[in-house]
């Protein structure tokens, strides 16, 4: 009897220890094999979901940068541009077939859109993202550095895809940039599937300063444009309107139907951010983009945001956005004196309710429209979505 007992709990012992052994090997084993770059399985996966003119571009450089992540630009302007004359709502499962693939390394499908013969350098806008300029990719900007575009554009274009899926592999992050993704349920079956750990941050920014920036290059949205308005034919006036609301109305669902009784899988895993807070503070807003998707703010990070946020030069955040005060007239009140007060009048009756979600006053004259010390941004709770009532700029500041 004594015998026997004394067996059935040194078997027990045994049989956690041996738990505890494979449990042990398997993260050594993870650790130790390198050939497969880090296992898809625990690799973190961002969407950047935004629009045109938004700061997605910067935003987009703040993720590239950084020595964990494998970024790449659009993926999604690969399908749009083949397809071109098919409708967003018909193309949104080959976009989102594409992105899986990507955040799965698996750069196969990109055949179906690319040129018979092609390399890197058929990729869209390839050079902003400083993983494929940097090693295995190609070996101009080591590993930890930051990437120069024109540089990356003379010497890196001619690696084969192989070398950009190689690449894909050997980051912990891999983050994708869209502007042409207008709902959050084609995506379901990413957040669905267990080798993805999936994170969207969603960046938006005052219709009335879209519009404006968009205007001054529409010819080059005539495309999306119609692709956006499913190719319905309508007067010329129109479409800057159609297109400002269904990007408005976009809003509206994504962030809903992500924080509004979401599903299960969604919980967590979704963030906003305003353009304009980025602006107003970009290292408070930028970190905690970073500690939502598990990226550490290194030094040299911290660094290169406060040259490019307080810099002069071409490119830099500053003159990007021609902030001169922490409330006034940085570039996203550029509006407030261009756009005739008719204009924003109908892009507030477009977007009022999204307006009135993201935190962005409408104005209900010319006067009050072009009277600029009149903050129109409504003052956010930093890190949540709920809004305050408005605040002193120190306290808001912290
Ligand atoms: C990038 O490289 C180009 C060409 O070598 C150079 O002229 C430019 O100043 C560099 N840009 C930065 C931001 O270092
Ligand atoms: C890479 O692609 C570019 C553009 O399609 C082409 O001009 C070049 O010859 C290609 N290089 C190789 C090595 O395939």
């Amino acid at each position: 009897m004594v015998r026997s007992r004394v067996n059935l709990s040194t078997m027990v012992f045994l049989l956690i220890l041996h738990g505890a052994a494979v449990v042990l090997f398997f993260n050594w084993y993870i650790r130790l094999n390198p050939c497969d770059g880090i296992p898809s399985n625990r690799k973190i996966h961002v969407v950047l979901l935004s629009s045109w003119r938004s700061g997605s571009s910067f935003v987009g450089q703040v993720f590239s940068q950084h020595p964990s992540v494998f970024y790449l630009m659009e993926p999604a302007w690969h399908v749009w541009t083949k397809l071109r004359n098919s409708g967003a709502q018909t193309l949104r499962m080959a976009v989102r077939d594409l992105m899986r693939s990507v955040f799965h390394c698996d750069f196969s499908v990109t055949d179906a859109y690319l040129p018979e013969h092609h390399n890197m350098s058929s990729l869209f806008m390839w050079s902003h993202s400083r993983a494929l300029c940097s090693p295995p990719a190609c070996s101009l900007t080591p590993r930890g550095y930051f990437s120069n575009q024109t540089q990356c554009l003379q010497t890196c274009g001619e690696v084969g895809l192989q070398g950009v899926q190689e690449a894909c592999f050997s980051y912990s992050h891999v983050v994708l940039k869209s502007v042409r993704i207008f709902e959050l349920e084609s995506l379901y079956p990413l957040f669905e599937d267990p080798s993805l750990d999936l994170r969207i941050i969603h960046l938006v920014r005052d219709p009335r300063a879209v519009v404006r920036s968009r205007e001054q290059s529409a010819k080059a949205f005539v495309g999306d444009n119609a692709v956006v308005l499913e190719q319905k034919s309508m007067p010329p006036a129109e479409i800057q309107y159609q297109v400002i609301q269904e990007i408005c109305r976009s809003h509206v669902r994504i962030s809903e139907r992500a924080l509004q009784n979401p599903p299960s899988f969604l919980k967590g895993r979704y963030k906003m951010v305003r353009y304009e807070d980025v602006a107003r503070n970009p290292l408070e807003e930028i970190s905690a983009m970073y500690d939502f998707v598990d990226l550490d703010m290194t030094n040299q990070l911290e660094e290169w945001i406060y040259k490019l946020t307080h810099g002069k030069g071409k490119g830099s955040l500053k003159e990007a956005f021609k902030i001169t005060s922490r409330n006034a007239a940085d570039v996203s009140q550029a509006w407030r004196t261009t756009l005739p007060h008719n204009k924003v009048k109908r892009i507030q009756e477009v977007c009022k309710r999204a307006m009135s979600l993201l935190g962005y006053t409408t104005v209900n004259s010319d006067k009050e429209q072009k009277r600029l010390d009149t903050d129109l941004l409504v003052p956010r709770e930093p890190y949540q979505f709920s809004w305050l009532p408005q605040k002193t700029e120190h306290s808001s500041n912290n």
